[in-house]
């Protein structure tokens, strides 16, 4: 009997002792060795099954348009069209934005940017490898020139508008692209056709394209004009590329500075004109001048009460600079589409803040 005393009084000192070490090991540690042993228990009581993601082995497709680009400086973004999720393999100095997901087809389209960067004056060729997560690789090749280009005094680079995104997808007719939504730089339409030999429209200079659409009913529109007013319009700009954009900011950086320049011109990849569905008007009344006074002129009264039913709209009003980003400019006219020209025409709200709202969109 005493024995058995004796035994029981050393088990309880070593259950108390180890009490203590444990409590004294956790305050040091930071541990709960109490909990931990619960989690374990319960790990055994109730096991969890293991998520393994599937892995989508279907093959990777990647399509790029651009395989040679000129520009002004350091860095460019061309798109690329994945049908899976893709990133750069390895380390690179170049990144891959998604722009835009797609889901609307099938198989779905990963719209991405592909930003290169730190290219110096020269050629340069550009060679990746983008993968997908089951290991696929497509290897993607542009070859860039960069050419000299003298910015104005102070001026390093033309920088993007800050915490803008991208708009991938420029051939959908209500593409937002203002100070927050700029084009991917090698966007270009593909079904450009020209406004004087095409389709024997004035032009104050050879080689102004336009979107066949926007072409069509643009014709349409003035050839009504001339019918009602007997007055033509001349077209002074049309479509832009990014590299011509850039160089028309920079000169009216040069001119104005660039706060003055911003309230009249898109840094490249923001204006509306590398959508190929943008025209400016002059006519003879304003002296073929870029005017505001083209709003009282007899032209310019008609396209205010009737470009809408030819899909024409008025991107920047008077009144409304604090929305749209940019002067008035009564000159500038953008093609929606008939259909969507109605519906916004009803909104009274700026284009801007209509195209917003992506519900009003006609499919
Ligand atoms: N003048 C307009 C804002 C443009 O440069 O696109
Ligand atoms: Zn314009």
């Amino acid at each position: 009997m005493r024995h058995f005393i004796k035994i029981t009084l050393i088990l309880l000192i070593i259950v108390f002792l180890s009490a203590v070490l444990i409590y004294v090991i956790d305050t040091i540690t930071g541990t709960n060795t109490v909990d931990q042993i619960k989690v374990s228990i319960d790990n055994i009581l109730n096991p969890k099954e293991e998520v393994v993601e599937e892995l989508d082995t279907t093959p990777l497709k990647v399509e790029y348009f651009t395989t040679e680009v000129t520009i002004y400086q350091g860095s460019t973004s061309v798109t690329l069209i994945s049908n899976k999720e893709i990133s750069i393999d390895g380390e690179s100095k170049h990144s891959l934005v998604l722009a835009q997901l797609d889901e609307g087809n099938s198989p779905k389209k990963y719209y991405y940017a592909l930003e290169i960067n730190n290219i110096g004056i020269g050629d340069a060729n550009v060679s990746l490898n983008v993968v997908d997560k089951a290991g696929n690789s497509s290897n993607i090749k542009v070859k860039v020139t960069r050419e000299g280009f003298s910015l104005p005094f102070g001026m390093n680079e033309i920088e993007d508008w800050e915490n803008s995104s991208y708009t991938s997808i420029g051939d959908d007719l209500l593409a937002l692209v203002n100070k927050e939504y700029k084009l991917i730089d090698d966007y270009a339409p593909s079904d450009l056709l020209n406004l004087n030999q095409d389709y024997l429209l004035y032009t104050n200079k050879g080689d102004i394209l336009l979107r066949k659409e926007a072409a069509d009913y643009l014709s349409l529109m003035l050839g009504d004009l001339y019918d009602v007013t007997g007055r033509n319009v001349v077209i002074a700009s049309g479509y832009r590329s990014y590299i011509e954009q850039y160089s028309l900011y920079a000169s009216w950086v040069r001119q104005l500075g660039q706060s003055e320049a911003d309230k009249i011109s898109a840094r490249p990849g923001f204006s509306e004109h590398q959508l190929g569905t943008v025209v400016d008007f002059i006519e003879a009344e304003t002296g073929l001048e870029l005017t505001n006074d083209f709003d009282d002129s007899t032209v310019g009264k008609w396209l205010l009460q009737n470009a809408y039913k030819y899909g024409y709209v008025l991107p920047y009003p008077e009144g409304k600079e604090n929305i749209t980003g940019y002067l008035h400019e009564a000159w500038h006219w953008r093609y929606i589409g008939v259909d969507n020209a109605n519906l916004y025409k009803e909104s009274g709200l700026t284009l801007k803040e209509w195209l917003e709202q992506s519900n009003n969109r006609i499919p």
